[in-house]
């Protein structure tokens, strides 16, 4: 038994066998573990609950970075987190507001010059309206964290594609459910087919978008096949 001990936090203790342990997972065990401990109640933005792997959060800083949208549509709100996260990126380079569409903003506790809400479903014919009434003209970026079903996922794509602007980004999140089996945390999270085969549809049939592989480098990515990248008119 190796002695050494590393403190850590408030005065916790490690031991170097505990490491050894956690250096066997593979990649799908610390999937595993983050969605059981991580990411429902241990992730935050400035204080606010924010649903994300961090990893993929480092992708939309640097895409943010990279496209400068004027309006990023975000599907699925809930408190606020990522939406408050969107929004700082945003303050930093000095452009670019975010539209967020949520069912139900009740529980959003987030508020910034950059940031409007809008309440409704994202199939909803109003919300639709709306969305594409301020996209218009704009460049646009998207980032579904809505409704992950696969229908939903599927629809939301055919709905909205056409505001992305060319070299800009559909971002689809959550399709790690569907390379998990039903019995597991992360396979049964849906209950049914989710983002993955609804983003592997739409591809086949809108070939103005592309997988861009490079930000899943981390390989660690909620969003398997989920970067989309216009990259035609
Ligand atoms: C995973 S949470 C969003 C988490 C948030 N983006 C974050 O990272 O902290 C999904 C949200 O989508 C909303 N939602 C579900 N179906 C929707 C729909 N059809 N249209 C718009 N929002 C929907 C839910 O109310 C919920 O707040």
């Amino acid at each position: 038994m190796n002695k050494r001990e590393v403190i850590s936090g408030e005065n916790a203790k490690v031991t170097d066998s505990e490491y050894e342990h956690l250096n066997k997972l593979n990649l799908a065990g610390w999937l595993e573990h983050h969605q059981q401990n991580v990411v429902f109640d241990k992730v935050s933005w400035m204080g606010i609950p924010t649903w994300k792997n961090v990893l993929d959060l480092w992708i939309y800083q640097e895409l943010i970075f990279k496209v400068r949208p004027d309006i990023l549509v975000e599907m699925g709100s809930f408190k606020g987190g990522s939406t408050l996260y969107l929004a700082h990126l945003m303050e930093n380079i000095g452009h670019g507001r975010i539209v967020t569409v949520d069912i139900d903003h009740t529980n959003f506790i987030v508020s910034h010059d950059r940031i409007m809400t809008l309440t409704g479903s994202t199939q909803d014919p109003e919300v639709i309206t709306q969305i594409k009434n301020i996209c218009a003209d704009a460049r646009v970026m998207i980032i579904h964290d809505a409704d992950h079903r696969k229908d939903m996922v599927l629809a939301d794509l055919y709905t909205y594609a056409d505001i992305v602007s060319e070299d800009s980004y559909f971002i689809v999140e959550d399709g790690v459910v569907d390379l998990f089996p039903r019995q597991t945390l992360l396979g049964g999270a849906l209950g049914g087919p989710g983002p993955l085969p609804a983003i592997r549809e739409f591809l086949e049939n809108d070939r103005r978008f592309v997988v861009d592989r490079d930000c899943e480098r981390y390989q660690l990515s909620y969003n398997p096949n989920g970067y989309l990248k216009r990259i035609c008119g």
